[in-house]
């Protein structure tokens, strides 16, 4: 008798989880997205979208990539949706330096970096522990322009678009990293601090490896978050361990200045150190890279 209740108690149970996984297969979070674009899109244009819910892609097979990202941003090359909100506004500078860099040709990860394949909001910008890249939004993204535009280091060079890398890069100059640290795209070669020409390129599991985030204020243990607390604070995060007890382990508070950045500064330094890339291990091959020096000729034809 026990068994019978035991078996229809499984029984209960093994169909109630069948049900949870068909109805997620059924309406997985994208298509809800999707569904709510058609209804926008005929709401504007009056005419229906054609195609049927489907997952979209850009595979990019020379770079090895397949970014799914525009399942869900559905609208972002359609000007009609500037002032839609997420997932569905029109990529900023569409008709700006964006037409250098066709959705068909670059996909989205190459700037934005993350995972491609992923299609739930939870696996493409969250804090995904797994990722060997997070997702880069906002101003960070400008830390990916350098895989390709190598020259954006050059002192005489500033380029409107790309204005938080800038102002780190003035930063930089101005406070005298290359003082203590090798930077090759700035052409220091400094040994008294770590050398940081590829800082950029590192996976997050390599940089947690070798940092101790135990004094972060944040609970996003992301390399990104660790260079900006460090930057307001370096002391507070690499405070040494001066009062050991053995004296062989002790160790001073680091060297590196605390110059009371504000928030933004940080902000630029981190997409700074970010940008400093390796290109052996970006390998963008030669067909994505720009000509040096095209910038100037494309700033005279910009609307
Ligand atoms: C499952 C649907 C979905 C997929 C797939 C998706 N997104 Fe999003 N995205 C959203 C939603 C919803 C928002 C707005 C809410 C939010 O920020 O979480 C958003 C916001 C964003 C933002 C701005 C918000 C921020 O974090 O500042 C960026 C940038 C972005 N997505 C890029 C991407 C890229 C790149 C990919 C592909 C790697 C991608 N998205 C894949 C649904 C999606
Ligand atoms: C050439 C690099 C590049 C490519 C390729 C690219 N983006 Fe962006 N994207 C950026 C930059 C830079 C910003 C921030 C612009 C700003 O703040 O002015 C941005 C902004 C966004 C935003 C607005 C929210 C935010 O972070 O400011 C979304 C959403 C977004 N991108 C999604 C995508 C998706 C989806 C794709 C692929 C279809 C894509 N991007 C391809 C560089 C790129
Ligand atoms: C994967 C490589 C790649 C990345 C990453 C990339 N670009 Fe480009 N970009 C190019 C290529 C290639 C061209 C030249 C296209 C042409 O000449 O038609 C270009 C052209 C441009 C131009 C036009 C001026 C010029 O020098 O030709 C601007 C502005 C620009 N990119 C800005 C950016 C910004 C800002 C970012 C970062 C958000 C970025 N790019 C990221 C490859 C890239
Ligand atoms: C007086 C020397 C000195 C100066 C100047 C200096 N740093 Fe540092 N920096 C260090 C030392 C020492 C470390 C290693 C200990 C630590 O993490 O604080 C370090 C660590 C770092 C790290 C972490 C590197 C890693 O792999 O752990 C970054 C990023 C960094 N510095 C960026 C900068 C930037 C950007 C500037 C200029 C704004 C700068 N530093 C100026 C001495 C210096």
């Amino acid at each position: 008798m026990r068994k019978h209740i035991l078996f229809g108690l499984l029984s209960v149970v093994v169909f109630f989880q069948l049900g949870v996984f068909v109805y997620r297969e059924a309406t997985p979070e994208w298509k809800v997205y999707q569904q709510a674009y058609r209804e926008k899109f005929l709401e504007k244009t009056g005419t229906a979208v054609s195609a049927s819910l489907a997952v979209k892609q850009v595979w990019n097979e020379s770079v090895g990539r397949i970014d799914r990202c525009t399942t869900c941003h559905v609208g972002i090359d359609n000007p009609l949706f500037a002032n839609e909100p997420q997932p569905y506004t029109t990529h900023p500078n569409l008709k700006g330096y964006m037409l250098k860099h066709p959705f068909d040709k670059f996909g989205c990860t190459l700037c934005h970096e993350g995972d491609g394949q992923a299609l739930t909001v939870e696996r493409t910008h969250g804090v995904v522990h797994h990722l060997d890249r997070q997702l880069l939004a906002g101003v960070y993204t400008q830390a990916a322009c350098t895989k390709c535009h190598y020259d954006l280091y050059s002192p005489d060079l500033y380029w409107p678009e790309a204005k938080t890398l800038m102002q780190g890069k003035t930063l930089a100059k101005e406070l005298g990293c290359g003082a203590c640290h090798t930077i090759r795209q700035v052409g220091s070669d400094a040994t008294l601090a770590p050398e940081l020409s590829s800082m950029g390129s590192l996976t997050e599991l390599a940089f947690k490896l070798l940092h101790d985030f135990s004094r972060l204020e944040s609970e996003n243990h992301t390399m990104r978050q660790w260079e900006w607390e460090h930057f307001k604070d370096p002391q507070k995060i690499v405070p040494g361990n001066p009062g050991a007890q053995n004296p062989k382990d002790r160790t001073p508070p680091t060297i590196m200045p605390n110059w009371g950045l504000t928030d933004d500064e940080a902000t630029a330094l981190t997409v700074f150190v970010l940008s400093l890339r390796d290109p052996k291990v970006e390998r963008i091959p030669r067909a994505y890279l720009p000509k040096i020096g095209a910038h100037t000729e494309y700033l005279q034809y910009r609307p």
